[in-house]
């Protein structure tokens, strides 16, 4: 009988956790890969004509664009520097395996996956310094993968 104890237990904790795990994407609005679907394979990345270059891209007067890439253990580019004011997709892919792109102080936080883009667009109305760091465990310097977002 102790076994129907452990087994509802269980069962709890994962109800528990899909509810968290779905709060989490839903109650704080982070947009998740978008419907463009686009995907790229790790190993096009060095020729492809956006991540071949992690960048900042200007595309509207206040509308930015970055190009970024997630690796063991860095992202690029680093710094990434925006002006305040602006409006700035993100488009991060990995060369490796799965990262995350997390702009600590904000909600903003989404899963990089090889072979996959994630998109997030994130309002900057103040000048300030972000951290970058990567929330999904992704080998033994995980807790070292970090970069720095600018806003002038
Ligand atoms: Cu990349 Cu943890």
């Amino acid at each position: 009988q102790y076994e129907r104890v452990w087994l509802l237990a269980s069962m709890v904790l994962i109800v528990g956790f899909i509810a968290t795990i779905t709060y989490g994407a839903v109650g704080l609005g982070i947009t998740m890969v978008d419907d463009r679907g686009a995907t790229i394979a790790p190993d096009e990345i060095n020729e492809d004509e956006r991540f071949g270059d992690p960048r900042v891209e200007q595309v509207g007067d206040d509308e930015y664009e970055v190009y970024a890439v997630a690796m063991t253990f860095a992202f690029q580019p680093d710094p990434i520097e925006i002006p305040a004011d602006s409006e700035v997709t993100f488009y991060v892919t990995s060369r490796d395996v799965i990262h995350s792109f997390y702009v600590v102080g904000t909600n903003t936080n989404t899963m990089v996956i090889p072979g996959e883009i994630s998109v997030v667009t994130v309002e900057f109305d103040e000048p300030g310094e972000y951290g970058l760091i990567c929330t999904e465990y992704c080998g033994a310097a995980h807790h070292e993968m970090e970069g720095q977002l600018a806003v002038l």
